[in-house]
């Protein structure tokens, strides 16, 4: 367990801490509460990897990717059930990196027993920053 306590514009440290933890891509589950950064980690993961975006994916609507080998995905607060019936675990095998907004720890569970490498970020607010706890 890594911990980092970032503002905005010091991301990029943690971007490398991703980079470096899933070596051949795979999930990131952003646990926090609205406002608490995980869009802003998002965009912060895309500019490290020098890609522009985001785009709306034409075959899975609950997708943005950024290029080619990054893609995100919003399902925070709205139940895992309804994404694994819209093909969520086919889209999460594509090669690459999955950033997934999230609020709890069922996710990372679920994916862990489906055999994926997942990394797991909680964000707290504290003070004009945030505090990463990074859990492999
Ligand atoms: N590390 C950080 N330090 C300070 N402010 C941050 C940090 N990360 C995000 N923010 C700010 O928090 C607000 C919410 O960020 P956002 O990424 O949209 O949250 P979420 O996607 O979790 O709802 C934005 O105003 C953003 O600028
Ligand atoms: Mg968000």
């Amino acid at each position: 367990m890594k911990t980092f306590v970032l503002g905005l514009d010091e991301l990029s440290a943690l971007a490398k801490e991703i980079d470096e933890s899933l070596p051949d891509g795979g999930v990131v589950i952003l646990e926090g509460d609205l406002a608490s950064g995980k869009t802003s980690l998002t965009q912060a993961f895309a500019k490290y990897l020098g890609e522009e975006g985001p785009v709306t994916s034409p075959t899975f609507s609950l997708q943005q990717s950024y290029g080619e080998k990054l893609f995100h995905y919003d399902l925070y607060n709205k139940g895992l059930e309804n994404f694994l019936s819209l093909g969520l675990l086919e889209e999460l095998e594509k090669d690459g990196f999955h950033l997934i907004e999230w609020a709890d720890e069922s996710l990372r569970e679920f994916l862990v027993s489906a055999g994926m490498p997942v990394l797991h970020i909680k964000i707290d607010k504290q003070d004009k920053k945030r505090v990463y706890t990074c859990i492999h």
